[in-house]
């Protein structure tokens, strides 16, 4: 099955991501052909500084690698490196009915951030059918809050193959319900736009002030502590060994453990789960033309596809001249 997926870069990518997508995409490799990239000119939408834009892409680009991107078998580059999509964006604009967007929760949900309400914003959504169509993608592994785009591009493409003939393939959307959102240092959900996050490679020591400042009940230290609710537990539960946890587990219901002995552990177990993910990142730093030569390689195998069913699309359309 084809697997595609994109990833906005917008800040560096924190164990949120690494837990609640990444991980899911590297292992998805195993089984399946995976197209994932860099979701820039949707960054586009909240107008960031053009520096960010192709910093954070390299960025991402870099976390990919290090954390276990097979770059021979997987496809990943950047979306702005296959423009074609953008032409496929505007050919099924003119299929959307302008209900099916309003409907959309995640523009409403960015204007009350802050973000300027653009018509990009608001047609965010049709880019992204375009990014899952022209590749032909069979599952779109997605966090929960993406869902509906899916059903959005479901609706398009039904919508374009009942008009024009069978030209696309309908997506489903693959959520993984097993992993819970992490939380960040402030108990909210971990998300750049809380500020609350733990990057995947900050520095251990930067790491480890963090995890002291873990928001935690005032519980004493000598009472028992309930595991469900603590934020250090959540985390502890994505890098300790079945083993540990339980012996974690036992400490808090048992009493006698302070929260800041939990957050000393967690700061070990999380720098030595990443340790040998920093060492790759840090050669990639060095070698940057490796970096490019991934994303170059990644654009070239992608707009091949891109390419094929984009004149499938324009031939359906009435674009093709060689039909007259
Ligand atoms: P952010 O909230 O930091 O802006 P994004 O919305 O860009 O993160 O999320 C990118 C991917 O990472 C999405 O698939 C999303 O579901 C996942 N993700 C982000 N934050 C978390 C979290 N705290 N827990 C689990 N998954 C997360
Ligand atoms: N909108 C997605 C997000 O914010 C990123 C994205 C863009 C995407 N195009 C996609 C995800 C296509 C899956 C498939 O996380």
């Amino acid at each position: 099955m084809r697997v595609l997926s994109g990833i906005q870069p917008s800040g560096r990518l924190h164990i949120g991501n690494y837990f609640g997508a990444m991980r899911q995409h590297i292992q998805l490799q195993a089984e399946h052909e995976c197209f994932y990239f860099i979701a820039d000119y949707h960054a586009l939408t909240s107008n960031p500084a053009p520096q960010e834009v192709f910093q954070y892409s390299f960025d991402v680009t870099m976390d990919y690698i290090a954390l276990g991107l097979d770059t021979q078998k997987t496809v990943f580059w950047r979306q702005s490196d296959v423009p074609e999509v953008t032409e496929l964006t505007w050919i099924l604009s003119c299929i959307t009915p302008m209900g099916l967007l309003h409907r959309c929760t995640s523009y409403k949900d960015k204007v009350a951030q802050g973000i300027s309400p653009n018509q990009g914003l608001f047609a965010y959504p049709v880019l992204q059918a375009a990014d899952i169509l022209i590749y032909k993608s069979d599952l779109v592994p997605v966090g929960a809050d993406q869902k509906q785009h899916i059903e959005v591009t479901r609706d398009i493409a039904m919508r374009f193959n009942n008009t024009y003939g069978e030209v696309f393939t309908i997506p489903k959307e693959y959520i993984v319900e097993s992993v819970a959102v992490v939380p960040g240092i402030d108990g909210r959900k971990m998300s750049k736009s809380y500020g609350n996050t733990i990057e995947i490679f900050e520095p251990p020591e930067s790491i480890r002030k963090k995890i002291m400042r873990i928001v935690t009940d005032s519980t004493p230290v000598e009472m028992p502590k309930d595991p469900d609710k603590c934020n250090v537990f959540a985390l502890l539960k994505l890098v300790a060994s079945d083993e540990e946890l339980a012996d974690w587990e036992s400490k808090y219901r048992r009493g006698g453990t302070g929260y800041s002995e939990a957050k000393k552990r967690l700061a070990e177990l999380l720098t030595e789960y990443f340790r040998p993910f920093r060492k790759k990142r840090a050669e990639l730093e060095k070698n940057p033309d490796y970096v490019r030569k991934v994303l170059a390689d990644g654009a070239h195998r992608a707009k091949a596809v891109a390419l094929k069913t984009l004149a499938e699309v324009r031939r359906a359309v009435g674009l093709d001249m060689a039909n007259v």
